[in-house]
């Protein structure tokens, strides 16, 4: 099939590439100049595992191209993907000003009948929007479908390929017929295409989403109360996911969920529903506990150090989370700030992120090239990303360069004993201190 994809963030380059590898003919556009001239060039501009090869592929067996020309991008295909962003607006919620305007220029380029397909989060009602922004520019026949995206920055290929559903929201049967078709080859080992209406299919994916950071809050709240009647959070996770209702996946206490989805669309969420006079209760607390979360490093250092002024702290990761150079609402980015202002000096350690991280501080904050380099001199070091790299350290070399052997981790990485043995006090998640 032939299909285009507009913008080429980290969800329409990873679907590009994606349904180029199955077989499609796919123009991806943006309007990033930049972005466009980095990928035709044979580059990324985003780290995502396995991307730069499944691009690099597709570019040379002329299945997957880059322009900035919408226009022609849109002649040329049978399915238009909308997947810009759909950023926080100043109120909560889901400002759709890129996707209308994508909308509008679709709609001037097209030159007979085309599937627009929104792949970007977006409220409920927007294909309505999206529908008479199209209408309005355009007698050419088209029809408007819901497709949200479930895919994880830093497992992108491996959720696209393989996803757990695809929802496909539409009220129109060819163009049903034709998502079905192109979605086939990703749904051989049986994952199901659930095919529903449009208000369904987008409310679908902030339920989602609000679902998944209510389980992080929750967690966190429980590691909180842990720390307070001295238990230990990972027995309790264990205990309680061995329920099949439960589950053991995304039970992890940590520093505060981050990046591009989460915290704007539970906003999103809750902003939609307060417009039909609906006070989505948990919502509040689930992003009042995330913020305070993002806090929880920074005031266990404080209460170890007294004051951190003329401290040095490492700090493991940046990204947030593993796998990915997305800082987009990353816990590091608030403990960083306060230890700035606390007077702290900064020494950054993440494998992918540093770039981006330099583009937020500059060189308020120093960015060295490994984790050695991070806790040289160090009074204490701080972990808040899970990069596999930070499991395994070798913890005499660590002692060794560090000015005291004091880890704060943010992402309960090592067990306290171990650390206690190998001669760490050790500030964890929902668990005792080691000393
Ligand atoms: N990132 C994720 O993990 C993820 C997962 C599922 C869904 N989503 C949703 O997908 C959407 C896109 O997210 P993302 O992370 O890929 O965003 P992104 O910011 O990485 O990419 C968006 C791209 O759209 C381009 N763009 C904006 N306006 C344009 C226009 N008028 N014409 C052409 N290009 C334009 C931008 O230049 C940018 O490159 C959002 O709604 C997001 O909520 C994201």
């Amino acid at each position: 099939m032939k299909l285009a994809v507009i913008g080429t963030g980290y969800v329409g380059l990873v679907a590009g590439a994606c349904f180029a590898e199955s077989g499609n003919d796919v123009v991806c556009v943006d309007k990033d100049q930049a972005k466009i001239d980095i990928l035709n060039a044979g580059q990324m501009p985003i780290y995502e595992p396995g991307l730069e090869e499944l691009v690099r592929r597709n570019r040379q067996e002329g299945r997957l191209s880059f322009t900035t020309s919408l226009d022609t991008a849109v002649k040329e295909a049978q399915i238009i993907f909308i997947a810009v962003g759909t950023p926080q607006g100043e109120d909560g919620s889901a400002d759709l000003q890129h996707v209308l305007a994508v909308a509008r220029d679709i709609a001037h380029a097209m030159n007979g009948y085309k599937v627009i397909v929104d792949k970007s989060t977006v409220p409920v009602g927007t294909s309505e929007k999206v529908a008479a922004a199209v209408r309005a520019e355009t007698k050419h026949p088209f029809s408007i479908v819901s497709n949200p995206e479930f895919l994880k920055q830093g497992a992108a290929i491996d959720d696209f390929m393989k996803p757990d559903r695809v929802v496909i929201g539409s009220g129109d049967r060819r163009a049903t017929d034709m998502m079905l078709e192109l979605y086939a080859p990703f749904t051989r080992t049986g994952a199901p295409i659930m095919v529903m209406d449009c208000a369904s299919a987008e409310l679908a994916k902030y339920a989602a989403n609000a679902m998944l950071a209510t389980r992080i809050s929750f967690m966190n709240e429980v590691a909180n109360v842990c720390e307070l009647v001295g238990a230990d959070v990972d027995h309790v996770r264990k205990a309680i996911g061995s329920d099949r209702r439960i589950g053991t996946s995304f039970l992890f206490p940590g520093v505060g969920y981050g990046g591009s989805c989460f915290p704007k669309d539970v906003q999103a969420m809750m902003h939609f529903a307060s417009q039909k006079q609906y006070d989505f209760k948990i919502l509040n607390a689930v992003e009042a506990v995330n913020k305070q979360q993002k806090t929880r490093l920074f005031v266990k250092l404080q209460q170890h150090f007294g004051s951190l002024q003329g401290r040095t702290i490492a700090l493991w990761g940046l990204a947030f989370k593993p796998k990915t150079d997305d800082m987009r609402e990353a816990p590091a980015i608030p403990l960083i700030r306060a230890l700035l202002e606390a007077g702290a000096t900064v020494q950054a350690y993440d494998p992918e992120a540093s770039r981006v991280a330099k583009g937020i501080f500059g060189d308020r904050v120093s960015f060295v090239p490994t984790r050695y380099d991070a806790v040289q001199g160090a009074d204490a070091l701080a972990i808040v990303t899970e990069w596999s790299e930070f499991r395994l350290p070798d913890f005499d070399r660590m002692k060794s360069l560090m000015k005291s052997p004091v880890v704060f981790d943010g992402r309960n990485l090592f067990a306290p004993e171990q650390m206690k043995q190998h001669g760490f006090t050790y500030y964890s998640i929902g668990r005792s201190t080691a000393a």
